[in-house]
């Protein structure tokens, strides 16, 4: 019984993993997008529990892009495995997505901009 679960379950993960990889792979040439990050900037401070938009140049973004679903992270510089998520799933192309600043400070702060690999903001500060 044991066993056949066993079985049962890498077969799914099996299937899974095959499917993910037949998505991912290009079939067209396509190019890898990081648009810089305008806000926040150096010397900016947000506040606990503010709303804030995120913006990045999307003055000249390829013809093709490989990922235009975006991805906003906070990253504490000392701390960088433990990327907060604050908003995922949006069009990379929109140039600006408003965020809720969540409960932590310091003054090490940055944001991480995902559409195809990730792009840094400059060191900022969080207060409470
Ligand atoms: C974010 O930008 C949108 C569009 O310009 C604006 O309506 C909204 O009020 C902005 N949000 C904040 C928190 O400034
Ligand atoms: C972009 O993709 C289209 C098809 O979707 C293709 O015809 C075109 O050559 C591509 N352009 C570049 C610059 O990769
Ligand atoms: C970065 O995060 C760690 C863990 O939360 C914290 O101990 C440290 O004080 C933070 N750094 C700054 C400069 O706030």
């Amino acid at each position: 019984m044991y066993f056949t679960n066993l079985l049962t379950i890498s077969y799914v993960a099996i299937v899974a993993l095959v499917s993910s990889l037949a998505s991912a792979a290009p079939i067209l040439p396509r190019d890898v997008y990081v648009p810089p990050i305008l806000y926040p900037k150096a010397g900016t401070v947000w506040h606990v529990g503010q709303r804030h938009n995120v913006t990045w140049d999307v003055s000249n973004p390829p013809v093709n892009i490989t990922n235009s679903r975006g991805a906003i992270y906070l990253r504490n510089t000392t701390h960088f495995f433990q990327d907060i998520p604050l908003a995922t799933g949006f069009d990379i192309l929109l140039g600006r997505f408003e965020v809720t600043v969540p409960d932590v400070t310091g003054t090490d702060i940055r944001v991480v901009l995902f559409g195809d690999s990730g792009n840094w903001s400059p060191e900022f500060t969080i207060k409470p």
